[in-house]
């Protein structure tokens, strides 16, 4: 029994975030730093489930995963000002970045849209929620407002959004047609999604077994009625998929 419950977390920390070849210890707590090239997703993992739960871990905590989303060795892979001018923000533009975390991509979504526009950053977590709102204090980004959302839902009001960034957070997401259907309903015609997420064959980001492939992300969004469409090369680790409405 002993030796089962070793195995499962084994596998549960190459699951989501570690690679093959991560030599942290898997029992090490989820909260314990890790660095090098992986550090942005590795962490031990419980099974994961459906429904109305996320798909994996779950992100508590908030400070001890700044030390990994917000290191400054992210901005040379995740390249934030260049996702961001993919997005075509105009000033003005609401903005709901989607499982926002600890808000790394906020001061570049608050800096785009401008005094006039207003960005959201939804999560689940009410400690990343929590860490966000002492971010946009912090970091005077007064147009910044965070909330938390439902699993199944990011709970957006009736055609009220111009653009949706969802970073490293869509695998996680379980019914994903149905979310993307709620996104839909939430944006405001020309409005649209950004997906990022890791590509199979990088060396970083979660296991290859709970990635999903681009194409399969873009017909997720057609089947829940948008246009996607892969777009940009920009990124070395990560695919973009953008979802227009038609
Ligand atoms: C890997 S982190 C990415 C954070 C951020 N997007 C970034 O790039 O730094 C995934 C985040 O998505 C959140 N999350 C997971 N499932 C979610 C869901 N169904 N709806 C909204 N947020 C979710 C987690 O709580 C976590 O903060």
């Amino acid at each position: 029994m002993i030796r089962d419950a070793l195995l499962i977390l084994v596998s549960g920390a190459i699951a989501c975030g570690g690679s093959a070849k991560d030599t942290k210890s898997p029992t090490s707590p989820p909260n314990a730093p890790v660095h090098g090239p992986d550090a942005h997703h590795l962490h031990t993992h419980a099974p994961h489930r459906h429904g109305d739960q996320p798909l994996g871990h779950r992100f508590e905590n908030a400070e001890e995963w700044a030390k990994r989303f917000d290191g400054p060795s992210r901005d040379v892979w995740q390249k934030p000002a260049d996702i961001v001018a993919l997005m075509e923000i105009a000033p003005g533009m609401t903005v709901a970045d989607i499982g926002a975390g600890t808000g790394y991509f906020l001061p570049y979504l608050s800096a785009a849209t401008g005094d006039t526009g207003l960005v959201l950053g939804l999560d689940i977590e009410v400690d990343m929620v929590r860490y966000m709102e002492m971010r946009a204090n912090r970091e005077k980004l007064a147009n910044v407002k965070a909330r938390t959302v439902a699993v199944a839902d990011p709970e957006l009001s009736l055609g009220s959004v111009d653009r949706v960034l969802i970073v490293d957070t869509w695998h996680h997401i379980p019914e994903r047609v149905a979310y993307a259907k709620k996104i839909a309903k939430g944006l405001r015609p020309g409005g649209a999604v950004f997906i990022v997420d890791f590509t199979m064959e990088t060396e970083r980001g979660p296991h290859k077994d709970h990635r999903l492939s681009s194409e399969s992300i873009v017909a997720e969004l057609t089947e829940a009625g948008l246009t996607a469409e892969i777009i940009g090369e920009e990124l070395p680790d990560q695919f973009i998929v953008r979802g227009r409405l038609p």
